[in-house]
């Protein structure tokens, strides 16, 4: 067995959960969509734990188009349940053929909260969009307490926040997804927050883990 000055870690401290990140697959379906109702009902204190039409009608089907969008998921040490899940979504390619994309629906459930693997998550998105020409990744968060987590981590890996008037209108329009009037005005009055990483396209972000 490596010692501490090998692994860096104290023996006495439980290990990280081993848990592995690969694409969606149609199996794990239910058990995403009990990942993000679980998050929805802890992180917004809502009963149902409302998830979209979009997510129920099929992750594979309205998130997965290769090589422009993915879905990525944890599942736990015994690959029994989904514990984390993000999504890649395209927005538009330039005329150089760089594309733009957008993070969605970033969820780890919340017994699985600060054990790193929403920042592998992270990074494995990063990756995809690195390795398939990607230029500019945008995503849109919340301002407030529920959010502050998520906040320092996409500061922590670079994203900057972008104010609405930096950007065109058609851009701008291309990032609201769902209720595009209300997205606007939670955008105008500053409770949604833009952020933006810049990526240089064709090598991988980060080492993959797995
Ligand atoms: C955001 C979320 C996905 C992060 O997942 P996670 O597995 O807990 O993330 P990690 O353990 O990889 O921690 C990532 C980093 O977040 C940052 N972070 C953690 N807690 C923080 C806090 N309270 N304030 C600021 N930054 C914080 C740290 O940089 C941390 O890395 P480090 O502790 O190694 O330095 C998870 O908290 C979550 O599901 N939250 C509810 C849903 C949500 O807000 N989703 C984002 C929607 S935009």
């Amino acid at each position: 067995m490596k010692n501490l000055a090998e692994t860096g870690r104290d023996p006495s401290e439980p290990a990280e959960p081993q848990v592995s990140i690969q694409s969606f697959t149609p199996e794990w379906q239910d058990s995403t969509i009990d990942c993000i109702a679980e998050v929805r009902r802890a992180q917004y204190n809502d009963p149902t734990g409302f998830v979209k039409p979009i997510y129920k009608e099929g992750i594979a089907k309205n998130f997965q188009r290769f090589p422009y969008e993915d879905f990525f998921i944890a599942l736990d040490q015994e690959g029994q349940q989904v514990v984390g899940n993000i999504g890649l979504r395209f927005v538009k390619e330039e005329e150089d053929k760089t594309r733009i994309g957008q993070l969605r629906r970033f969820n780890v459930r919340p017994t699985f909260e600060g054990k790193g693997i929403g920042s592998r998550l992270l990074n494995r998105s990063l990756d995809f969009a690195k390795e398939n020409n990607y230029r500019e990744i945008y995503l849109t968060t919340e301002c407030d307490k529920e959010h502050e987590r998520a906040r320092g981590m996409y500061e922590g890996q670079g994203f900057k926040r972008v104010a609405s008037e930096e950007m065109s209108p058609d851009d701008l329009n291309l990032i609201l997804t769902g209720d595009v009037d209300d997205n606007l005005k939670n955008i105008k009055e500053g409770k949604t927050l833009i952020y933006k990483l810049k990526l240089g396209a064709g090598e991988p972000f980060h080492e993959k883990v797995e």
